[in-house]
């Protein structure tokens, strides 16, 4: 993997940049669209390629690994090959899924034994053995094992936590390091600051993460119900820690103008589940503001969903069709909405990139922030 930088704002830290993998090139700030079980829901792969043209997309080591299997997984020769998606790929890994759903988990310093939320049944995972297992999904970018605190936590709880997701970081980086790629692509391991609200324990964990020389490095932990606020401080300060020549990775981040005031702060990737889920919900992004298509406000407006966008859901459809088929529960309902919502996040980011280049970034993201977020 390759990280080049091409442009960096006067004004803030925003940068423009690219990574490269053997599954072709990334432009940050990039947004990567969560394909949780190997699918982006309701969305499919040349929508991804075409219309919304996504560089990169991401998968959950928690949900592959429990269906369909390793075993199925490594038969396919590995992800890529399995969803028929030839670009770049992350994983996460699990440390924010077996939290987040599996119902009863026990955390030991050797790892986290779960249950499964489709079947009940039992499961170990250990900073080796999640390593192993993205090993066999074959993503081109890996997550270090951790432990995603709660908010709000306790400063002991947040320290431990964050001190056992280090030690676990040493156990991912010696395991990845001494395993080769299943299937001849390199991959890469990037290790996740942790360290809750705290500001001292951020600045810890984020000199740490630094010392291990990483290609990249993400930050976890945000955006899990603080004020967004704290997201930014503690954003800011880690990025004024993490090597500004890597590539930096807010994780499950977030609105459109989190992403815009992140990208203001040095980040330079992220995910979120928002567009998606949203979209299933009747809820759009557009590049002039936010739309609850259920609403009955726009049962007779024939305009396109967003003209101003582009892209051929947006413009072929007009606000009243896809309010009928949300209305009525239809499936297309759900994959028109689910492909707007990410063509406007991937147009967002790459407006994000030019004005970055334009020299002109933290100008725009103001205005911007304010046009996209209003309620219409
Ligand atoms: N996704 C969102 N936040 C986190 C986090 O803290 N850790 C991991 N592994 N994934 C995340």
């Amino acid at each position: 993997m390759n990280f080049d930088i091409h442009a960096k704002d006067t004004h803030c830290n925003a940068r423009a940049g690219s990574i490269t993998t053997e599954h072709g090139l990334i432009e940050t700030p990039i947004f990567m669209p969560v394909g949780t079980a190997g699918s982006v829901k309701a969305v499919h792969q040349r929508e991804l390629t075409d219309d919304i043209q996504a560089h990169i997309i991401l998968g959950n080591t928690y949900h592959l690994y429990l269906r369909p299997g390793l075993d199925v997984l490594n038969k396919a020769g590995g992800l890529h090959q399995f969803n028929s998606w030839q670009k770049p790929i992350l994983t996460d890994s699990g440390g924010y899924q077996v939290y987040s759903l599996s119902g009863t988990r026990k955390i030991k310093e050797e790892g986290v034994t779960f249950k499964s939320h489709i079947d009940g049944s039992t499961h170990h995972f250990s900073p080796e053995y999640v390593m192993d297992i993205q090993r066999i999904i074959g993503a081109d970018i890996i997550m270090a094992f951790d432990e995603c605190t709660p908010y709000p936590c306790e400063f002991s709880y947040a320290r431990k936590s964050m001190e056992m997701t280090h030690r676990w970081l040493k156990r991912c980086c010696d395991r990845f390091d001494s395993t080769s790629p299943e299937y001849g692509y390199s991959q890469t391991l990037f290790p996740i600051v942790q360290g809750s609200t705290f500001k001292d324990l951020r600045k810890q964990s984020a000199e740490v993460i630094a010392s291990f020389e990483r290609e990249g490095n993400a930050i976890g932990g945000l955006s899990v119900g603080e004020p967004a606020e704290l997201m930014y401080e503690m954003t800011e300060l880690v990025c004024g820690i993490l090597p500004a020549h890597k590539p930096r990775y807010l994780m499950g981040v977030g609105t459109p103008a989190n992403i815009l005031e992140a990208i203001a702060l040095g980040i330079d990737m992220f995910d979120c589940v928002m567009p998606t889920r949203n979209a299933r919900n009747g809820m759009l992004f557009t590049t002039q503001g936010i739309i609850n298509i259920k609403n009955e406000k726009w049962k007779k407006d024939f305009s396109p969903i967003d003209e101003m966008l582009g892209g051929y859901v947006s413009t072929a459809y007009s606000k009243a069709y896809l309010r009928h088929l949300v209305i009525s529960g239809e499936y297309l309902a759900a994959q028109i909405a689910s492909v707007h919502n990410l063509t406007f996040y991937l147009w967002l980011v790459k407006q994000a990139r030019q004005q970055i280049i334009a020299g002109n970034y933290a100008a725009w993201k103001n205005k911007m922030v304010q046009q996209v977020m209003q309620r219409l």
